[in-house]
């Protein structure tokens, strides 16, 4: 489903300046879709627009007043270390990087899209939440555009406006939204934390200057996942009672899975940067976690003996699920190979579901 101003939008974002015109870089076209690439989402703006924000209004009204002040205005400035950085890389580190600076762009455009097109479809009737959603769509275009710049000194450019087009829109509730986008932003704080302060430790490691930026950039994460913390505690019943443990659970895991099959199989980026894929994960997912039970009511146990275990099962089916995809074997054919490993994914995933969750006022008391 395809918003139909979202494209309009897109056309004014600021990366695609140079697309096309004379001695611009390569379009490039967009990987794949995969259950692990980014996806791209709409709503029920309807049903956001008439949300009642008053049980934590003012706790929004500070988090709109900090967006104003715009802290990153003057951050995303390129200067000279760009210059030549790329020819640096040898082919294999190129590949990988390149491929890291495609998935980021598409998902910070992802998120620039939702909250672009939020804050136009609700500005008549929730003035706040609609000023909110548009300072964050501003941080989004930047982060992207920052992004397909890069992408840029490697010769390639991802034209944001073919993907807005084609790329297929998936429908969420609003409180799904609330969800997958608190953790998206809560982990992408994490994720480009732990990669700066492990450059700044080892900076011969330090393959391209972008590293520098992520300091103050993860910044703007943080501040759109505490948005997305508020705007839940205003909608209490998205985090309170039965069904909301359930899903908190379910997404939990769902974003967790994904990135850990993901990043570790596509190691060889995090090995560029002197990092360990498994190592770096089990940081990120752990810190997500324990930073969710200030808003979710559970958290999983991630601690548990088994949940790597059962995640690195996952790892292998994908691996073997890979392989068949890349067998020249008749569709069908593929399917039977394939089917083993897709229920052999459904059984992992189900017991790492209902393996007993930790009740966030048990698990951080402190911070509720
Ligand atoms: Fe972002
Ligand atoms: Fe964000």
């Amino acid at each position: 489903m395809v918003p139909p101003a979202a494209t309009a939008s897109a056309t004014t974002s600021p990366s695609q300046a140079s697309v096309g015109s004379p001695g611009a870089p390569a379009v490039k076209d967009p990987a794949k879709d995969t259950i692990l690439t980014p996806r791209f989402y709409t709503t029920d703006f309807d049903a956001i627009a008439a949300m009642d924000l008053r049980p934590n209004e003012v706790e929004l009204e500070a988090i709109c007043e900090e967006f104003r002040k715009d802290y990153n205005r003057h951050h995303f400035v390129r200067n000279g270390e760009f210059e030549g950085a790329a020819e640096k890389l040898d082919p294999d580190t190129r590949r990988v990087f390149v491929e890291f600076l495609e998935q980021s762009c598409t998902s910070e455009f992802s998120g620039f899209l939702l909250y672009k097109e939020l804050s136009r479809r609700i500005k008549t009737k929730n003035p706040l939440l609609a000023e909110c959603f548009a300072h964050m769509a501003r941080d989004e275009a930047r982060h992207a555009g920052f992004l397909n710049k890069a992408m840029g000194d490697f010769g390639l450019q991802l034209d944001l406006g073919f993907l807005t087009a084609s790329k297929s829109y998936t429908f969420f509730k609003p409180k799904f939204i609330f969800y997958a986008t608190y953790l998206s932003e809560k982990i992408g704080y994490w994720r480009y934390i732990a990669i700066y302060r492990h450059l700044e430790q080892n900076p011969e490691s330090k393959i391209f200057p972008i590293f520098n930026f992520f300091e103050n950039w993860c910044q703007d994460e943080n501040r759109h996942g505490d948005f997305f913390d508020a705007l839940m505690k205003a909608q209490p019943d998205t985090v309170r009672g039965f069904t909301a443990r359930l899903w908190c659970r379910f997404f939990l895991l769902a974003v967790f899975a994904t990135m850990y099959v993901r990043d570790v199989s596509r190691k060889e980026f995090y090995e560029a940067l002197g990092l360990d894929a498994r190592e770096y994960d089990k940081v990120v997912i752990a810190k997500t976690n324990e930073t969710s039970a200030r808003v979710f009511p559970v958290v999983l146990n991630v601690d548990h003996p088994k949940f790597y275990i059962r995640l690195e099962r996952l790892v292998s089916n994908n691996a073997k699920l890979s392989e068949a995809d890349a067998s020249g074997a008749p569709g069908a054919i593929k399917v039977l190979r394939k089917l083993p490993y897709w229920i052999a994914n459904g059984a992992e995933m189900a017991k790492l579901y209902f393996t007993p969750a930790i009740r966030s006022e048990q698990f951080q008391p402190s911070v509720r």
